[in-house]
């Protein structure tokens, strides 16, 4: 049902022969972290900050393969609802992750973005966040694009919320809302919709993540969990989306 790992390729894995056919936009929910640290009798933190490493050398490859667009589901609308110590555990994480890796992403010539309800972030996450995408403002070689408080519902939420506002107004009429209106009150505005989601850890559910945007993306699903996560495996997803024939409801 999983797509194979490719455990043969490794000898002659050196060369890392790539498809042709790239996805500009990949998406990943990074999921599994849990499960991770359970199997080993450890902290779900630790399962978290092993998490943080496998993010790490998938942002490399991504650099290395010419990926333009990364979107991680780092914390969902829902994630809230964990232990308050698991929560605090993440976002102390994210602050750590962001004040050690900014620098060399920056220099690597990343690009950090963020979507989601980051107001809602504690004070210092919020800071740190600003910070990093004032620094990286200006890079254009890889987008990482951190979902932070994101759901797709709140999303759709705020965008309605935003665009009747501009409607009672004056600076848009009912009559003019078409889907390339409402995109543009997206937090993803501006950037193309993920061409694939992978999601780790074997879940066959979207979680609230890019509900508009993964209209048309190409799932690939694999039962890895997520700190296990290596550049193999997103070179199999890369490799399985070069295979699939996209539609778009039209025919071929
Ligand atoms: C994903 O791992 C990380 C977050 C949701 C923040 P989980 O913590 O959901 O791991 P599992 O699903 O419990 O294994
Ligand atoms: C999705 O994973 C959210 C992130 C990976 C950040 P969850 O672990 O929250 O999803 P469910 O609860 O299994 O649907
Ligand atoms: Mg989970």
């Amino acid at each position: 049902m999983f797509p194979r790992r490719r455990k043969e390729k490794r000898d002659d894995q050196k060369a890392e022969p790539l498809p042709e056919r790239l996805p500009r936009h990949v998406a990943i929910i990074m999921d599994g972290n849990g499960r991770w640290a359970l199997r080993r009798g450890l902290p779900r933190a630790a399962g978290h900050r092993a998490g943080v490493e496998a993010l790490r050398e998938v942002v490399k490859a991504c650099l290395e393969w010419g990926i333009q667009i990364l979107t991680v589901y780092a914390f969902s609308t829902e994630n809230w609802k964990r232990p308050r110590s698991e929560v605090e555990a993440l976002m102390n994480l994210l602050v750590e992750y962001l004040e050690r890796e900014v620098r060399e992403l920056h220099e690597q010539g990343v690009q950090i973005r963020a979507i989601g309800r980051l107001h809602e972030l504690p004070p210092e996450a919020r800071q740190k966040l600003q910070q990093a995408m004032q620094t990286t403002a200006g890079n254009g070689r890889l987008v990482l694009n951190l979902a932070l408080n994101y759901g797709g519902r709140a999303e759709l939420v705020d965008a309605c919320a935003a665009l009747v506002k501009d409607v009672e107004a004056g600076k848009l009429r009912a009559e003019e809302v078409r889907e390339d209106t409402l995109e543009r009150y997206l937090y993803t505005a501006g950037l193309p919709d993920p061409d694939l989601l992978i999601r780790a850890a074997g879940e066959m559910r979207l979680s609230n993540f890019l509900l508009w945007q993964a209209a048309y993306t190409e799932l690939w699903v694999t039962s890895t969990l997520w700190p296990d996560f290596r550049r193999e495996d997103l070179l199999a997803a890369l490799e399985d989306y070069a295979r699939r024939e996209r539609r778009f409801g039209g025919l071929k």
